[in-house]
């Protein structure tokens, strides 16, 4: 069964007049698209790595020629001096993840920041160890937990508890995670979270899994990696204890770039919270006095390691240079229209289909960009067919295929676009 003609010209008509009324279109030519040997490439894995900002190789390329002319005066004299190149970082990621410029450092990777937040704020007693998780979680958040909980000598089976979603449903409800945290109240030591989740798409109420949290006592962090660059997870005002992300995603800082931390502003100067140190995260006034005794800057720049690994976070501030300009409000606005308009054009498209189905909340304030499609069979296929048209989507085991278009450079037309290849693709794949 194959879709009208009528509902793809439909569908390109009312792509045609967004585009004209949007205030970002003009972004996506900020932003290199892959050859691929298709006319017309359609990229919707911004939700795994990012396009490349067509000013990244200039910003990387300035940082290579002051080191070639500068050699090692660079620290102080390169047109962006790298002793505090990472300074720069601090007002876009205050903007993106809705802290204070002092509760925001770009440092290292997600996975190795989670490890350095959870060493300060899981501090487990034998009567209150436990972590709450959500079910299917990243396999890197649970086997940083899992390997925290071992670490402290506590048993990852008994200690790393999930919250699932009802059988049959992959939502998972407030009341659930609520109950979840309510009933291990006297042994629950943190919840992290994925903010969204990576393959349903879920957006999760952080607000109401702080306060919850909160109020038994425990710790809460999240991961941001689906959320930085894609929804306001308003960290500060939410009161979240700390959160960690990647900038490979929605913020288009390349492979493997530069990740980022939070650590709300009433840790700023605590002298108790232990942490795995290094020379970076000493008080720049005296970093180069090289004193035997750890002073840490207050706010998240204490929690840096090493000095700023220049070369990715060059590529990371042509990206948030970007985000600067566009504004996260204006880029929020056009990812709600955007995503509502994909979600319309996909289940226009799969309507007589019982197979095949959206997973991502339809309530838009419970996702972000991302929508994540179920089939019962040929996902795989449809996958392929989707690819040889030159529609770039990932494809998540079991039977997921997640698009997600980015508000910085996805057009309604190519959500449109989008439409009319699914329908041709599931034609393709039926029999
Ligand atoms: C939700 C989530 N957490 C953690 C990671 C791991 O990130 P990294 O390899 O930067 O440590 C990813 C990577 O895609 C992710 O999607």
């Amino acid at each position: 069964m194959s879709t009208p003609p009528d509902l793809h010209v439909a569908h390109a008509e009312r792509a045609a007049a967004l585009d004209a009324a949007d205030p970002l279109a003009t972004f996506r030519d900020r932003f290199i698209f892959p050859d691929t040997s298709s006319d017309r490439v359609l990229y919707f894995t911004g939700n795994s790595l990012g396009l490349q900002p067509s000013t990244a190789a200039t910003y990387v390329q300035r940082e290579l020629d002051d080191w070639a002319r500068l050699a090692v005066d660079g620290h102080l004299s390169a047109r962006n001096p790298w002793w505090s190149y990472h300074h720069q970082f601090k007002e876009p990621l205050a903007m993106i993840v809705g802290g204070k410029p002092q509760e925001v450092v770009a440092m290292n990777t997600l996975t190795v920041n989670l490890h350095l937040m959870l060493a300060s704020f899981y501090k487990p007693t034998q009567e209150r160890y436990k972590v709450l998780m959500v079910g299917h979680e990243f396999p890197s958040d649970r086997y940083a937990v899992a390997s925290q909980l071992q670490w402290h000598g506590f048993d990852p089976h008994e200690g790393l508890l999930e919250v699932e979603s009802a059988p049959g449903t992959f939502e998972i409800t407030d009341e659930q995670i609520v109950s979840a945290i309510e009933s291990h109240a006297d042994s629950l030591a943190l919840v992290m979270i994925s903010a969204v989740h990576y393959y349903t798409g879920q957006l999760f109420p952080l607000d109401l899994i702080t306060r919850t949290a909160h109020a038994v006592g425990a710790m809460v962090g999240f991961d941001l990696a689906h959320a930085a660059g894609n929804v306001q997870p308003d960290l500060h005002e939410v009161g979240a204890d700390f959160a960690v992300w990647c900038s490979y995603k929605y913020l288009n800082s390349g492979p493997g770039g530069v990740g980022g931390a939070f650590v709300h502003e009433r840790h700023a100067h605590r002298t108790d919270l232990v942490r795995l140190a290094g020379w970076w995260g000493n008080d720049e006034a005296t970093r180069f006095h090289m004193d035997h005794d750890f002073v840490p800057t207050p706010g998240a720049d204490g929690w840096q390691l090493s000095n700023a690994q220049i070369l990715p976070m060059a590529a990371h501030k042509a990206s948030l240079d970007i985000f600067m300009e566009a504004g996260m409000d204006r880029i929020a606005r056009k990812r709600d229209q955007l995503t509502a308009f994909a979600w319309d054009v996909i289940t226009d498209v799969v309507a007589d289909r019982t197979d095949v189905r959206i997973i991502t909340p339809a309530d838009p304030s419970r996702r972000g960009a991302q929508l994540s499609i179920q089939f019962d069979h040929h996902g795989r296929a449809v996958f392929d067919a989707l690819t040889r048209r030159g529609v770039i989507v990932d494809w998540r085991v079991p039977n997921v295929i997640r698009m997600a278009p980015a508000p910085l450079y996805n057009s309604f037309a190519d959500v449109a676009e989008f439409g009319k290849h699914l329908a041709e693709s599931l034609v393709e794949t039926a029999s």
